[in-house]
């Protein structure tokens, strides 16, 4: 299976157009060694011609045009077969609408990221004026053929995060998604976001391959001491890494070849390559993506 990091950031990218906290500073004067990043987003494909992508960020357009793999072999074609979504947030949905010029749209949701998407952000309205979308409702624990030797299984993430839109709350607003190579047996984990390290996440990651987890924050309180906002990084669904239960510590021991880093906010001091606590992730044996990353598990 072939997985492409398309963008590595977290909502805004890196650097975020009206912040200068010290890591976008940095990425804008070239003063620390840091790559800047689009918004999360991973193509998946286990024959390198069909492509899956986990999320469509804002930043779809220039992802697609930066992965010749995903260009268009005919006057008006594309590799990409569907998408599949974690959830219903905005920096993991928007490029929906970017892809409005496409005949018929394939997204995989669960019925509360749906209804969010329906009634909530009327994303879906939107795009259903310019697109035929084809929603396939994704229920956990269901093991669902993609492509012919590619195939997924959501599980459910617990948050407690409070959507900004009132609607499709509660269980399966957010998923993981294990993907499987039929062929090999070799499988994905895309955890974009998630609140707490739970027994039964952990279960889903029994003999993964490769492991993408959220990696927003490095602390909890990290845009409480920027006063950029008020809410800590758990408040927003999302475990820091640091600290006695942050996700290094618990990600650190498991026996999984490739733990790595995505959906990394620009205030997360492991973006700067000469940061102390990159240095600490690395010892830990994780990784920090960045775009363009491509593994072949
Ligand atoms: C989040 O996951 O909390 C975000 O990346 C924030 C956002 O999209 O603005
Ligand atoms: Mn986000
Ligand atoms: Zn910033």
């Amino acid at each position: 299976m072939w997985v492409r990091v398309l963008g590595a950031a977290a909502g805004g990218g890196f650097p975020q157009w009206n912040c200068s906290c010290p890591q976008c500073g940095a990425a804008r004067d070239g003063s620390r060694p840091c790559r800047s990043r689009t918004q999360s987003s991973v193509a998946v494909s286990a024959d390198y011609r069909r492509w899956f992508l986990l999320n469509a960020s804002p930043d779809i357009r220039a992802q697609i045009e930066s992965f010749p793999a995903l260009h268009p072999r005919g006057i008006r074609d594309s590799p990409l077969q569907a998408v599949l979504l974690t959830d219903a947030e905005l920096d993991h949905t928007l490029g929906l609408l970017l892809l409005r010029e496409a005949g018929d749209l394939e997204v995989h949701a669960t019925a509360a990221a749906h209804e969010t998407l329906s009634t909530g952000t009327s994303l879906l309205q939107t795009l259903g004026a310019y697109a035929h979308v084809e929603w396939r409702p994704v229920s956990t624990g269901v093991e669902v053929s993609l492509a012919d030797d590619l195939s997924y299984r959501a599980f459910p993430v617990p948050t407690n995060k409070r959507a900004r839109f009132g609607t499709g709350e509660g269980e399966e607003s957010v998923v993981g998604y294990r993907i499987t190579d039929e062929r090999t047996g070799r499988t994905l984990v895309y955890i974009p976001g998630a609140q707490e390290l739970t027994a039964s996440v952990i279960a889903h990651l029994e003999d993964c391959t490769c492991l993408l987890f959220d990696g927003t924050c490095w602390q909890d309180d990290e845009l409480i001491q920027l006063g950029i906002a008020g809410k800590t990084s758990r408040d927003m669904g999302h475990l820091p890494i640091s600290g006695a239960d942050g996700s290094l510590e618990q990600l650190a021991p498991l026996p999984i070849e490739r733990k790595i880093y995505i959906h990394i906010n620009n205030t997360n001091p492991i973006l700067l390559e000469d940061a102390p606590e990159r240095r600490l992730v690395e010892e830990h044996g994780l990784e920090v993506a960045a775009d363009g990353l491509e593994l072949e598990i």
